[in-house]
């Protein structure tokens, strides 16, 4: 049975242009960029094209600005340890309590650790960030804000800009986890006033294990990995070279076809969300309404086990997930759904579909015509539903 993968959130297929792009630099063109034979001497060009790839897709001025890593997680640090070092006098980060954990773990450990004070916005029931906190939370002491781009669980989108604008009026540096938004939106960064930004390959169907911190010109960047004089000095270490070349044409691919398959995917989801609250009563869409990534739905089927419904599901062979990659199996109600404060009765039962460029109708249509039945088979068997919700259903 062919499944039906509706979870590139957490991680999408690599294309296999990608994968061609990529297998020259494993065999033939396997030198060390450092070495000045002609092996070494051939990487330089292909790191330079990458650069330029993500740049293009990032709407950066300029290709130095992009300094590749191991992925979002090393970028997500680099950034929040620089920005306290390179900010003397200042300790404290303004982040939101909906961050990814590679965010909200480092932030909490360096509380710890006695390093930072740390603030963490809240957001309203559709998912928006509380403004108002947000600006009583800035002063002359803040280092950081980190706010990401768009939530990895419901898709709902930050105003980056704006909140950039913000950070610099106190003089703090601005970083936005853009691992799910870079791909999926057209970002125009020159256009924004975004010190720091991370990023990740493997959510746009490129390799794993491979990412870039973004640094904007004249930003200070402190290395969090130090030894040899790669990257200019700013990420120490042999790069990965054809993990970095895949990075650069996934990034290629994705700026080529990105505003058709935005347009596409989000008529897909829109469907999909459509018909399931029509069929399934009792759903809800969390952090819904405008102003998401077009390929993600965050559902709840109230007085359901979502773990449930997804053993099923996967039964059928449809592969999603229940919130964050990191929170599921762990059976802790997602962080980010507790913070939308959306009912206990509707917690557990949270399913996250996201789409991809290669989602096509028809895995649209088989989800819609299997998830109503799964879902009454999981409530016919919760005693939660039987006792307390059957008169809202025939
Ligand atoms: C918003 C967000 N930030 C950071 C990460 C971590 O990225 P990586 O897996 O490349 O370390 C993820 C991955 O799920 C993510 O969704």
């Amino acid at each position: 049975m062919a499944v039906i993968y509706l979870d590139n959130n957490a991680t999408t297929r690599v294309d296999p242009r990608v994968v061609e792009a990529m297998l020259p630099f494993f065999t033939e063109s396997f030198g060390n960029a450092s070495s000045t034979h002609d092996y070494g001497a051939a990487i330089a060009p292909a790191l330079k094209d990458a650069r330029k790839q993500v740049q293009a897709l990032l709407g950066a001025e300029f290709d130095h600005e992009v300094v590749f890593t191991s992925g979002g997680t090393e970028s997500d640090t680099t950034a929040i340890f620089s920005a306290l070092e390179t900010a003397p006098g200042r300790n404290e980060i303004v982040t939101s309590s909906v961050e990814h954990p590679a965010v909200l773990n480092v932030c909490q450990n360096l509380e710890r650790l006695g390093r930072a004070r740390v603030h963490y916005i809240g957001v309203n029931a559709s998912g928006d960030l509380d403004l108002d906190a947000f600006r009583a939370a800035l002063s002359d002491k803040t280092a950081l804000v980190s706010i990401m781009w768009a939530n990895n669980e419901t898709g709902k989108i930050f105003p980056v800009a704006e909140l950039a604008a913000l950070a610099k009026a106190v003089g703090a540096l601005f970083h936005t986890d853009a691992v799910q938004a870079f791909g999926k939106l057209d970002m125009s960064l020159k256009d924004t006033g975004v010190d720091l930004l991370s990023l990740s390959g493997h959510k746009i169907h490129g390799p794993k294990g491979v990412g870039a911190l973004y640094v904007r010109k004249g930003v200070k960047l402190s290395p969090l990995f130090r030894g040899g004089k790669q990257e200019r000095g700013r990420r120490a270490g042999t790069e990965n070279v054809p993990g970095i070349v895949g990075l650069g044409a996934a990034a290629a691919l994705a700026h080529q076809t990105l505003a058709a398959d935005s347009a596409r995917v989000k008529a897909l989801r829109d469907r999909l969300e459509t018909g399931l609250l029509a069929a399934i009563p009792l759903s809800r869409i969390n952090g819904g309404g405008d102003g998401r990534l077009p390929n993600t739905c965050n559902i709840s089927f109230d007085y359901a086990d979502g773990e449930a419904i997804l053993h099923k599901l996967d039964q059928a062979g449809v592969a999603a997930s229940s919130g964050s990659a990191c929170a599921s199996g762990s059976m802790e109600p997602s962080h980010v759904l507790r913070a939308l404060n959306i009912p206990p009765f509707a917690l557990q039962g949270a399913i996250r579909f996201s789409l991809s460029r290669e989602t096509s109708e028809s895995d649209i249509a088989k989800v819609l015509a299997v998830l109503p039945e799964i879902v009454a088979d999981v409530r016919g068997k919760s005693p939660l539903w039987v006792e307390v919700r059957p008169s809202q259903v025939a």
